[in-house]
């Protein structure tokens, strides 16, 4: 069985803790994380705080593999650090294809006027890095003897596991709206971010998928630049509780409503057969820490009725807090 999940809007939708829960919930054989180190995930597991750059949310379970796909884009300082913090060594591997970020793509990052402050990105140096992989001259994870003792194949692993009936979950990284492709280019990042996208960058076909989970959060942030359609004022964000700071970079988030037409248009082109809304706590304040679906106001499930009226896709997970548990369930069916 294998889920994807991936995020509606430009990112930071709570995705890290929506895969954490899910983690909790299916006790994954293998998650297979893509995407790169300018995505940060944030899991709050029994009142411990995780920042991840690069393993998987699903670290929470012990007996879970924990891979990074092939067509993800690897920092070895990054990695080897938060494989020491989190203790995750032996479980944690990357495919050998996978790329490298090198000091001098971060250099390249923070220096260049148009990545830095016309796109506005995080200048972890994942675009410079991105750049090498495509002209063919990148370094490769298998090329590292740092990396060495974490070299695996994840396309084999996670094909076998599959064929073997096991659950596995594929962990994209920021928003639809930040894809390269389908996004708000130019102010996109660097690569496709959508679920098809996920698996090509782990090495699965399309026919494998069986889930397709896309995180939406109860207001939508924006960090760099480009449009944001309803965008509030500071202030207004305030008075709403919208005000978020980003996970890798500690800037601002820009904030605005909810958009169901947004959220329509990402579960179309992801073929989403779930969604995950998150942060229902900041709307309806009277579901704080809900883990029951009795313990949602009728004004919440109103709300994610009306999501599933305009997407036609059921809401099945409806977070309600920060921790991984702090998580209502809701069933396959919908509210
Ligand atoms: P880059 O990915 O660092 O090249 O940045 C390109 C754009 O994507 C900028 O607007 C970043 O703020 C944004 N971005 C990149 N990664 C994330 C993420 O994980 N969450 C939210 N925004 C992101
Ligand atoms: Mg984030």
């Amino acid at each position: 069985m294998l889920t994807v999940i991936v995020s509606g809007f430009f990112g930071d939708e709570g995705k890290g803790k929506i895969a954490a829960f899910l983690a909790l919930k299916e006790r994954p054989k293998i998650t297979v994380r893509t995407g790169s180190v300018n995505a940060g995930h944030t899991v709050v597991y029994r009142g411990v705080t995780y920042r991840l750059r690069l393993v998987p949310c699903s670290f929470i379970v012990p007996e879970t593999r924990l891979l990074i796909g092939a067509g993800a884009n690897v920092d070895p300082r990054v990695f080897i650090e938060e494989v020491g913090l989190l203790g995750v060594k032996g479980r944690v591997f990357i495919d050998g294809n996978a790329s490298v970020i090198e000091e001098k793509h971060v250099e390249a990052d923070r220096s260049n006027g148009f990545f830095r402050e016309f796109i506005g990105t995080t200048g972890t140096g994942v675009s410079p890095a991105l750049v090498d992989r495509v002209a063919r001259r990148a370094m490769l994870v298998k090329d590292i003897p740092s990396l060495n003792a974490y070299v695996t194949d994840v396309a084999e692993e996670v094909n076998s596991a599959l064929d073997r009936g096991e659950n596995v979950h594929l962990e994209g990284t920021q928003g639809f709206y930040l894809s390269l492709y389908h996004g708000t280019y130019p102010y996109v990042t660097g690569r496709d971010t959508t679920a098809a996208a996920v698996c090509s960058e782990c090495g699965v076909g399309p026919k494998r998928v069986d889930e397709v989970l896309l995180v939406l959060k109860s207001f939508v942030t924006r960090v760099g630049n480009g449009p944001l359609d309803g965008e509030l004022s500071p202030e207004e964000a305030e008075r709403r509780g919208f005000v978020e700071r980003g996970t890798v970079t500690g800037r601002l988030r820009r904030a605005a409503p909810f958009n169901f037409q947004m959220a329509k248009r990402a579960a179309i082109v992801n073929s989403a057969t779930q969604i995950a809304v998150t942060k229902l706590d900041v709307l309806f304040p009277e579901c704080s820490h809900a883990r029951r679906m009795e313990e949602l106001s009728n004004e919440c499930l109103h709300f994610l009725r009306k999501i599933q009226d305009e997407t036609g896709v059921p809401v099945t997970i409806a977070s309600t807090g920060a921790e991984a548990e702090d998580t209502v369930y809701i069933g396959p069916e919908g509210v």
